[in-house]
């Protein structure tokens, strides 16, 4: 067994020639076997042209001897038999030297040489040996050229291969055109391929995997069944054990592959085998199998190189495939790997954006809980403004003691407070029933009208209960509501004003300027606002009530001074009257005309304590009796010096005596140093005193009252008192005699 063709050559030793000869003469060739030696030249003698023929088999006659001496028919059949191979073989021809003419003639007919039987042995071995080698050339040279032929033939079939592999990624195609090349190329009964299967590293014959009908295994002919595929096997496995291709020249060397099988050739056996692995970077992806060269016994030349480059192409497609299949592979792992991170990457999408959802959801929140605080501050800030608003309302109206001035002063501060366009204040009457004491945005008829009874519609009922309201639709509260009608407004509110739990009158707020409702907040400000209110009224009612207890003992000593004193008897009370009127016709204000009233009953309260000689003295006065009297306004003030609420009072009765000019006492004043409520309790006092009598003079007639008033008016009094006072008579008609 060998793994390598042999490579046939002639070189090596000598050869024996065969030499066909074609005699006519025994004669003659007993010569030419003594002169050719049996060694060198095998001589195998025919007697006819046929004959000849017959024994030319195939190129193995190295120099064909005529014997020209034969007949011509002979001689011409044959060189017909010589030239009828496609590499005649050289004839030379012979004879005696008495032929020597008749060769020159076959010499023409084609004849390559001659020689005599009578030359010596060295000429006649030499011109067949010269024939032979000649012939052996020529030999050489057409198989050179059959071989160059052949080789380009393979090269172009090989290249054609080549190009088609590049283009064939198809396992089964590419195993198709790689048994068919190898058929071609080769020339061979047999051609199989074995893939090595990668997962068990056993061969698999591609006949038997999956591929449809027209499997590419070929076999010229099928004789030796399932023995042969084993032989086949066993010389692909024995390529791949030895990684190197294989060459079987023998039947025997090829059974020896399997001990079991006895397979001759004839009985579909195989005589000769070529393998080639199809090997990658030394790594073997399968085995072709050839076997039975056709027309030789023995691959020959180059098989086993076209075979490998057979075998090396197909392994390369074969490798681009597991190449593209790995690639492919990768290309799924890839997607996996792709899908994998893309689900992951969505995953941690879906995570992030359920995270920006938290964070958007949570600034949004936060955004809510900014805006609720921002509105609370803003509510606060509100609050506390409105708080110290009421804080200054409470100390405005804290301050009032007047009770008319402090009802006014809520109800304008609350519709200020409030921006509302209606608020009234109700009290309770001595029966129980809520009477409007003061409102705005009321008709006067309403203001007067309005009697509630305890529990009658909503102030009754906040009345009654001692709670405050917020109606927001005021449309929805009962129609039969007398309240109702009066409120155009779709909100209120009312609060009860309330003093040590009990109930004396409600604060009614409706309307809001420029629309919209109340809400809680301004029922909260409204119950704070009207517990002040409730609690300076009371205030002021106590004080009123002391003030008026005050002024009505002080009035009843001033009534029982003035009654110890005939002169003077009603002197404080007509001075107050025309103090009054001269008020009102100056247009002076409630509380100036308080003061007034005050003024004018006690002016003279400091006469108490002057005695009735000097005060009743019909006689001038001295110095020192003109000096208490002019004590009496300071002793007056003196008297009332503790009550507080009378301290304007005071002044007035302090300056009573005081003149325009300055001539006045106790302090000397002029003018508008002097209060115009003084100014005017003067000019008042000083006519009453002129109308009346005295003891130390008669009374004027009102006429020549006036007249002394005007006289003195703007030296010791106002003129425009004066002018007030003489206006007052006229109007009363009163400018007659004075009364006695
Ligand atoms: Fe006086």
């Amino acid at each position: 067994m060998t793994n390598k063709i042999h490579k046939s050559s002639d070189s090596h030793g000598p050869k024996v020639l065969r030499l066909l000869l074609r005699q006519s003469s025994r004669k003659l060739t007993g010569k030419l076997r003594k002169a050719l030696p049996r060694s060198i030249f095998q001589m195998e003698v025919v007697n006819t042209g046929d004959e000849l023929a017959e024994r030319m088999d195939g190129d193995t006659v190295d120099v064909i001897l005529l014997d020209v001496s034969a007949p011509t028919m002979e001689n011409k059949k044959s060189f017909d038999a010589v030239r009828s191979l496609s590499i005649p073989p050289p004839v030379l021809v012979y004879g005696d030297n008495a032929s020597f003419d008749t060769m020159i003639s076959f010499i023409k007919h084609g004849a390559h040489g001659m020689f005599s039987v009578d030359d010596a042995p060295d000429i006649i071995i030499n011109a067949v040996r010269r024939a032979a080698r000649n012939h052996h050339l020529v030999k050489e040279n057409v198989h050179l050229k059959e071989s160059i032929v052949s080789k380009r033939k393979t090269i172009g079939i090989l290249e054609r291969f080549g190009e088609a592999m590049s283009t064939v990624f198809d396992v089964r195609k590419i195993m198709d055109l790689t048994l068919r090349v190898a058929r071609r190329a080769l020339d061979c009964e047999v051609c199989r391929l074995f893939l090595v299967d990668n997962d068990t590293g056993e061969l698999v014959d591609s006949k038997d995997l999956e591929y449809d009908e027209g499997h590419p295994q070929l076999e010229l002919w099928i004789a030796g069944g399932k023995d042969r595929g084993r032989l086949l096997k066993g010389a692909a496995e024995l390529t791949i054990e030895n990684g190197q291709a294989l060459y079987l020249n023998s039947a025997e060397d090829i059974i020896a592959l399997e001990g079991d099988i006895e397979l001759p050739p004839e009985e579909g056996g195989l005589y000769n085998l070529l393998t080639a692995p199809l090997l990658v970077k030394g790594r073997a992806l399968g085995v072709i199998v050839v076997a039975n060269r056709l027309g030789c016994p023995d691959f020959i030349g180059d098989d086993d190189e076209v075979l490998m480059s057979i075998a090396r192409q197909t392994a390369f497609a074969l490798a681009g495939i597991r190449s593209l299949e790995g690639e492919e592979s990768f290309q799924e792992q890839l997607g996996e790997q792709v899908q994998t991170t893309t689900a992951k990457l969505k995953e941690r999408n879906l995570f992030l954006q359920k995270r920006l959802e938290e964070k958007a959801d949570a600034n949004t929140k936060i955004k809510a809980m900014a805006e609720e605080i921002r509105e609370k501050n803003h509510s606060l800030k509100d609050m506390i403004e409105q708080f110290k608003v009421i804080h200054e309302i409470s100390q405005v109206i804290g301050s009032e003691l007047e009770n008319e001035t402090l009802i006014k002063k809520i109800i304008s501060e609350t519709a200020s407070l409030l921006r509302a366009e209606t608020v009234s204040i109700m009290l309770k009457d001595t029966e129980g029933s809520l009477t409007i004491r003061h409102a705005v945005g009321l008709s006067a008829e309403v203001i007067k009208n309005t009697r509630v009874k305890p529990g009658e519609g909503i102030s009754g009922w906040v009345a009654e209960e001692g709670k405050p309201i917020l109606v927001r639709d005021v449309k929805s509260i009962r129609k039969d509501l007398p309240d109702i009608t009066r409120y155009h407004s779709d909100s209120l509110l009312c609060v009860p004003l309330k003093i040590k739990g009990r109930v004396s009158g409600i604060l009614n707020v409706t309307n809001r300027i420029g629309g919209g409702s109340f809400d809680e907040k301004d029922l909260f400000l409204l119950t704070i606002l009207g517990s002040h209110a409730a609690t300076a009224i009371e205030n002021a009612k106590l004080y009123g009530t002391i003030r008026d207890n005050y002024f009505n003992t002080i009035k009843a000593l001033v009534n029982a001074v003035e009654a110890k004193d005939s002169w003077t008897k009603d002197h404080s009370e007509n001075v107050t009257n025309y103090s009054l009127k001269i008020a009102d016709f100056l247009g002076l204000s409630d509380e100036q005309k308080d003061i007034i009233r005050y003024a004018g009953v006690l002016h003279d309260i400091g006469k108490i304590v002057i005695s009735s000689t000097i005060t009743d003295k019909p006689d001038s006065l001295t110095n020192d009796e003109w000096e208490v009297i002019r004590e009496h306004p300071l002793i007056g003030q003196r008297i009332l010096d503790p009550i507080d609420f009378l301290e304007p009072v005071k002044i007035c009765i302090q300056t009573h005596h005081e003149r325009c000019d300055g001539s006045g006492y106790p302090f000397g004043l002029k003018a508008h140093e002097i209060p115009l409520e003084t100014r005017i309790l003067s000019v008042a006092d000083a006519y009453d005193a002129m109308v009346h009598s005295r003891p130390y003079r008669e009374a004027l007639t009102i006429n020549e009252a006036v007249t002394e008033l005007k006289r003195s008016s703007g030296a010791q009094f106002d003129p425009a008192v004066v002018n007030g006072l003489v206006r007052i008579i006229e109007a009363e008609g009163l400018l007659t005699a004075p009364e006695q």
